[in-house]
């Protein structure tokens, strides 16, 4: 995908996410969430059978975000995604969420779900915008008291077209 960014156009790729992409992408994982995920949260990332974590990269080849997907059987789980600050606002998250879909469509999937604090408007409109809906919520699910929304993502709903 072409992005503008100051006149001019960066090219995005994304790709399985390797161990020597673990300093740069938890410096964005420290810069996004009060509570980040440590190394090791990645590493089992990484290593699990279930786990296909994805980076996009720009075209130097420096990581400007990330999406930590599972696929069990027929659900797939997003876990955790982030964007670099100054790449916010331009269509990365989109981008990534929409690469998990098709590959958990591929897969074999029928539904994708994910958990958002219920202040993170940004995330819920995203996520809205690409075709999940809320489907419930955790009472005091974060460490600070707040709400989690889940919200989850339905093949057969959303393709109809597909289920013939
Ligand atoms: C949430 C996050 C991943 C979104 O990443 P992003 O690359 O900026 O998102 P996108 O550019 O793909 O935005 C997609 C939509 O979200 C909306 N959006 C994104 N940033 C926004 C902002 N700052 N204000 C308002 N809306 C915004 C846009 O409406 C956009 O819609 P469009 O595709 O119709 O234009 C990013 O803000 C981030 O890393 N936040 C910190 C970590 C986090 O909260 N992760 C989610 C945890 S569940």
């Amino acid at each position: 995908m072409m992005l503008k960014m100051q006149n001019a156009f960066i090219e995005i790729a994304i790709r399985t996410m390797a161990e020597a992409d673990l300093d740069e992408v938890l410096a964005i994982e420290n810069d996004s969430f009060s509570l980040p995920w440590n190394r090791d949260h990645f590493l089992d990332e990484l290593k699990s059978g279930y786990a296909f974590p994805l980076v996009a990269i720009e075209q130097e080849e420096a990581i400007v975000g990330y999406i930590c997907p599972r696929l069990l059987l027929e659900e797939g789980h997003i876990l955790n995604v982030a964007v670099r600050r100054d790449f916010r606002g331009r269509g990365v998250a989109r981008l990534l969420v929409e690469r998990v879909l098709d590959d958990c469509r591929a897969g074999g999937g029928t539904v994708v779900f994910l958990e958002v604090r219920q202040s993170n408007k940004v995330a819920i409109d995203l996520y809205r915008k690409i075709g999940f809906f809320a489907t419930g919520r955790r009472r005091k699910y974060y460490e600070n008291g707040e709400d989690a929304i889940l919200m989850e993502y339905d093949f057969t709903d959303n393709e109809a077209g597909d289920a013939v």
